[in-house]
């Protein structure tokens, strides 16, 4: 037996782990001190009862002879992804074909890789979602980090080699910056040029708030042509633990080397390798467009914490970056801390917890990520002891 080595070049998934072990040690420590948690990437706020009502009516239908349902379509039921293409693509001729339901994005992402050969070059923005860095990794692949910082306003410049995938979050996790449509189109030129494929996360799209900034890939001139699309409920309906996501491979996304539609390799893996969503959690996602206006109330709670964090920063004199179009806020650190330093010094003295940027990417080195997922009352907590901290050193 052999195993794949390519897992020995992988960090161990130390991030989190470290983060709670500091935390939990400082506790041990100072049992009366408060500590506040930014650093999640969970949302907090529960489902809205719209869709806890749904999920209750389609588990009586698997108790009833006439309503009960085996296995369902390996893709997802068209019930769910006609609701999403008249709600998420009603004007971008998106084909029932196109779309295959999972369960979350973070599976879709890892598992795309299966349908490219291994030779194939990638780059990846730096610092972003550790996923793609390490499914490549697990595959072997050659991979050029394009670094993000606020010296090139967080764009992504596409490396001189040519380049087979690219892989963009918009708008950003960590960094919380989004990319607008005359830089995507930039990017969509390239790959079109070059027949590259663009793997367009669109986790939390639903946060966007800026009129420039694409909803959607296929918004922008020949997308279609080159670019795969994952989207999620997990932060836009608070799914994280229910589970359901999907994934867009358009028909017109055609390999030119080998002439193969990438839909139908996508279609013949998923086919083999799943049996599809619960019909539970499908309906739930249906649902979710029942309960659009609740949902748009979590995320204007997150967005709200954002502003909170963002101007509370600022007022306390720090460089600050994202939390326009995204949840997540990204504050340069000075020089003469690493990111582990200014992380047990707010501990320490302000009981604040934080993500150190480094745990995102090299390009992370000199940036803290704070998450605006909380609730509202330890936000503002934090955001005072912070400001207080600040004006005192
Ligand atoms: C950028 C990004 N993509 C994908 C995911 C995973 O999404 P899902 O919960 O649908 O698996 C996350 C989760 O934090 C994320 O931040």
């Amino acid at each position: 037996m052999f195993i794949n080595e390519n897992f020995f070049a992988l960090n161990d998934n130390y991030l989190f782990t470290e983060i709670e072990r500091r935390v939990n040690e400082f506790k041990r420590k100072n049992p009366d001190k408060s500590v506040i948690k930014l650093g999640i990437g969970d949302v907090s706020r529960p489902i809205p009862k719209i869709i806890v009502n749904e999920i209750k009516k389609a588990a009586d239908e698997m108790a009833d002879i006439k309503t009960f349902r085996g296995y369902g379509p390996e893709t997802g039921y068209d019930f769910l992804k006609s609701t999403i293409i008249e709600n998420e693509y009603h004007n971008l001729n998106i084909d029932i074909s196109e779309i295959f339901i999972s369960d979350g994005i973070a599976a879709d992402i890892g598992n795309i890789l299966e349908l490219f050969a291994q030779n194939n070059t990638v780059a990846i923005c730096d610092p972003v979602y550790p996923e793609y860095r390490d499914t490549n990794m697990m595959n072997g692949r050659k991979i050029f980090f394009m670094p993000c910082v606020a010296e090139n306003n967080f764009v992504p410049q596409l490396p001189n080699e040519k380049i087979d995938l690219i892989y963009i979050c918009n708008p950003n996790n960590p960094t919380g910056t989004s990319l607008n449509k005359s830089q995507m189109q930039k990017i969509v030129d390239y790959a079109v040029e070059n027949n590259s494929v663009i793997l367009y996360d669109g986790a939390y799209e639903k946060f966007i708030c800026s009129d420039n900034v694409p909803h959607s890939v296929y918004e922008l001139d020949n997308a279609k042509k080159c670019a795969i699309e994952f989207r999620s409920f997990s932060k836009s309906a608070g799914f994280t633990g229910i589970r359901c996501g999907y994934t867009i491979v358009p028909n017109d996304l055609i390999c030119n080397k080998s002439h193969v539609s990438l839909n139908k390799l996508w279609n013949r893996r998923q086919s083999t390798k799943t049996n599809g969503v619960s019909y539970i959690i499908q309906r739930a996602a249906q649902a979710v467009y029942q309960a659009k206006k609740e949902c748009a109330a979590n995320i204007k709670y997150y967005m709200d914490n954002v502003k909170v964090i963002y101007n509370g920063l600022k007022e306390a004199g720090y460089e600050v970056y994202g939390g326009i179009d995204a949840p997540y806020i990204w504050l340069k650190i000075p020089n003469e801390f690493s990111g582990w330093q200014w992380f047990d010094m707010w501990l320490e003295k302000i009981g604040v917890v934080g993500t150190p940027g480094i745990g995102f990417g090299k390009s992370g080195e000199q940036y803290f990520r704070l998450s605006s997922f909380g609730n509202k009352e330890n936000t503002l907590e934090a955001i005072n002891r912070i400001k207080n901290f600040a004006l005192q050193n």
